[in-house]
């Protein structure tokens, strides 16, 4: 992530590889969905697509990179959570879910202060 640690109001970039191995594809409804919070989100989450259309879809076994980047602009509390996940959107659900709440990759980190 850029910038490492997180500061706030900044231009955030999350890059992750990553390589599917469970034998799904990566479709075009692919999101990357990044959540900043302690125990509710400092702000609303950021959505990025996985895959564009020159590289999708992404079969199993192929590594992959993506990009997120984002305005953070809320005020971080001393400690919080960084959630990274991966799922196929689902456009009917106004909360941004993930279809069946499917959750495909995901990553975390918990930042606290010293
Ligand atoms: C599609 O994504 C790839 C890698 O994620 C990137 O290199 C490429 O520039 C993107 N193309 C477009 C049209 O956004
Ligand atoms: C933070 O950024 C969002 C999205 O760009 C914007 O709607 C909002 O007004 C900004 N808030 C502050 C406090 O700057
Ligand atoms: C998608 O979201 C709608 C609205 O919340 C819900 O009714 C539906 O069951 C969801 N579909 C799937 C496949 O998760």
């Amino acid at each position: 992530m850029d910038p490492d640690p997180l500061f706030s109001p900044h231009l955030t970039t999350f890059t992750i590889t990553g390589e599917e191995v469970d034998g799904l594809i990566i479709g075009p409804l692919a999101s990357l969905v990044v959540t900043i919070g302690a125990t509710v989100p400092v702000q609303p989450p950021s959505v990025f697509p996985v895959c564009n259309s020159t590289d999708c879809p992404i079969f199993t076994g192929t590594k992959y990179t993506t990009t997120d980047t984002f305005l953070l602009n809320a005020t971080l509390p001393p400690s919080y959570e960084i959630v990274l996940t991966i799922g196929n959107l689902n456009s009917s659900s106004p909360q941004m879910l993930f279809l069946n709440n499917e959750i495909l990759a995901c990553a975390m980190a918990t930042i606290t202060s010293s």
